[in-house]
């Protein structure tokens, strides 16, 4: 247990039934955290909640509705009495279609679950986090919220919005107790990705090439990244989003980042 401050602290997790979320809500576990996991599919968050063990939650509700939201945070509340990690990582894929033919309603929902989601989630996390004078508050964004990709108008702008609010919301609360940082994933095997690859709207290859470490992250990485970012040894970080991306980002030259073999 590399993080012993995070036994007996609650964690609520969006997005928890599945991928990065799930990866982190299993993680916080394993320190001796008590973990909601929240997500759309209720059936599912319920199953993997008992699936991690006695003393988790699972609940269903959708990030993208106020009332949802108010009521996810409710719960957690009256279960644990306390709230000492948000982590925001409900999320769905873009269109992926030309801005042509992209559907202005489409582009509402993907910024309504991913920013608007994000913020009221942190907004509601923030009064019990207040009182507590201490909290800290992991926001997902993605390469895609900082680097430009065709057709993928809403989702970047969402991410791109996440980042900068990651940095508002950092500042207004620094000096409160609350730290709000996000993690910018690059490419990591998720079912989230593997149904862009088997849908194919992604690469594998192209991004392994693309990607100097020469291959996909894992959720175990960001959940890593996750656990660090909320414990104390981040203390003074906040306000920040972080790159997970096996050197993804850092890539500037012309031609592939890596060229050894792809099996
Ligand atoms: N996997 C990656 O490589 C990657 C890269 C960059 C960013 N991200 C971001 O990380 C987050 C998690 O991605 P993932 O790969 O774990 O995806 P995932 O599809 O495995 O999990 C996302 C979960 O969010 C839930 N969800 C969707 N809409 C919701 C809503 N309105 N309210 C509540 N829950 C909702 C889904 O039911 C699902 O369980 C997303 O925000 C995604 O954009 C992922």
């Amino acid at each position: 247990m590399p993080y012993p401050e995070m036994k007996g602290r609650v964690v609520l997790v969006t997005g928890g039934a599945s991928g990065l979320g799930l990866a982190a809500g299993q993680s916080f576990a394993r320190e001796g955290a008590h973990v909601v996991l929240a997500d759309l599919r209720a059936e599912h968050a319920v199953a993997e909640a008992a699936r991690i063990g006695a003393g988790h939650l699972g609940l269903g509700g959708d990030v993208s509705s106020e009332s949802d939201v108010a009521t996810l945070v409710d719960t957690t509340l009256a279960r644990y009495g306390r709230l000492d990690v948000l982590i925001n990582s409900a999320g769905i894929p873009d269109s992926f279609k030309p801005t042509l033919d992209q559907d202005v309603a489409d582009f509402r929902r993907l910024v309504d679950i991913h920013l608007s989601g994000t913020y009221m989630m942190c907004k509601a996390a923030a009064p019990q986090m207040l009182r507590q004078g201490r909290g800290a508050m992991i926001n997902l964004s993605s390469v895609a919220g900082v680097l430009g990709l065709a057709r993928r108008n809403a989702y970047s702008a969402a991410k791109a919005g996440i980042g900068m609010m990651t940095r508002t919301l950092g500042c207004e609360w620094a000096a409160q107790g609350i730290r709000v940082n996000a993690i910018a994933p690059g490419y990591m095997l998720t079912p989230f990705m593997q149904k862009l690859v088997d849908d194919g709207k992604l690469d594998a290859g192209l991004v392994r090439r693309r990607t100097p470490a020469g291959r996909l992250g894992s959720a175990q990485h960001i959940a890593d990244a996750m656990l660090f970012l909320a414990s104390d040894s981040a203390e003074f970080i906040t306000g920040v989003t972080l790159p997970v991306d096996g050197g993804y980002m850092a890539w500037g030259a012309v031609g592939d980042a890596y060229t050894g073999p792809l099996n």
